[in-house]
């Protein structure tokens, strides 16, 4: 729904040194898989994935990069902010076998997805990865729901070098799956794809949005013209496939290509 919404921050709880979640008092209704635009009434709206929703509350999971994000690291419990949306496709909830491979910041939606797929009765293992142990988000929330949890670093910080790729890799050769989600960096996902074999799969894509809303097109994926911001974010494996951008190149504020 595109009605703005002005909004109390409820609660703010650090992550890492440079990832915080903001949480709102506001019955969202939002699906896994979906984001909001937000804005400080300073000066730019941001898409950012729900992290986690219930009855009267949700959250978000943002990690300061420039401008627009390092002035919300400013802001305190009790400071308002506009919010729209929630936006997008949803991941399909699944209750078979499922594995969610997350990477960095883009790992929290999938702690909202893996709260629905345990209510449907799935069988979930998460692998979470990211370049340090200091960018490693959600793993004490992921390890409370009693799921099968591992992580790992590129680093080595927690022992073995790698990423979240390298953990699925190793589920897929030892177990059968029938579900896979991915949430991260998107040459992750791309490599992610390489190693999935014929297990069904459905990505969430991060790219340059603006409207939300369908109108300016600057979220458009090649050759098929879809639209993240209202066919996506989540988009299904037989989409995915193609995609001839996919993890060739992304575009920037004014839609110019740029190669990964
Ligand atoms: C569907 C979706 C979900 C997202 N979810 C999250 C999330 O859960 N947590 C999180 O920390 N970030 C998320 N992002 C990325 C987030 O929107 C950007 O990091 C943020 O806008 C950076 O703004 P900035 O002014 O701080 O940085 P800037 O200096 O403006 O930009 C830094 C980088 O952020 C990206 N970016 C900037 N503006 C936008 C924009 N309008 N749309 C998309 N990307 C942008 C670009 O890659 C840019 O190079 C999401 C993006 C999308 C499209
Ligand atoms: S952000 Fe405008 S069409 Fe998607």
């Amino acid at each position: 729904m595109d009605k703005r919404i002005t909004l109390k921050i409820s609660k703010i709880e650090d992550e890492t040194k440079d990832i915080k979640t903001f949480t709102f008092n506001h019955k969202l209704n939002a699906k896994p898989g979906q984001f909001i635009m937000l804005t400080d009434f300073e000066g730019g709206e941001k898409p950012f994935s729900i992290s986690d929703c219930s009855e009267n509350e949700f959250s978000i999971t943002v990690k300061k990069i420039g401008e627009f994000t390092s002035r919300l690291f400013q802001k305190g419990v009790g400071d308002y902010m506009s919010v729209r949306g929630a936006f997008g496709s949803s991941f399909f909830v699944s209750n078979g076998k499922v594995l969610l491979v997350g990477g960095g910041y883009g790992s929290p939606p999938l702690y909202f997805l893996a709260k629905k797929l345990l209510k449907a009765g799935a069988n979930i293992a998460v692998v979470n990865g990211a370049q340090t142990k200091d960018d490693l988000v959600f793993c004490d929330r992921f390890s409370k729901l009693g799921i099968k949890y591992q992580n790992i670093t590129e680093a080595g910080c927690l022992g073995r070098k790698g990423t979240s790729v390298d953990l699925a890799k190793g589920a897929l050769t030892k177990e059968k799956f029938d579900f896979i989600y991915a949430a991260g960096p998107e040459m992750m996902m791309k490599a992610l794809q390489g190693v999935i074999g014929e297990v069904d799969y459905e990505f969430l894509f991060e790219r340059y949005m603006k409207c939300a809303i369908g109108i300016c097109g600057n979220c458009t994926m090649d050759p098929l013209g879809i639209r993240l911001c209202v066919e996506g974010p989540v988009l299904p494996k037989k989409i995915i496939e193609q995609l001839t951008e996919f993890g060739k190149y992304r575009r920037d504020a004014s839609g110019k290509r740029i190669r990964y």
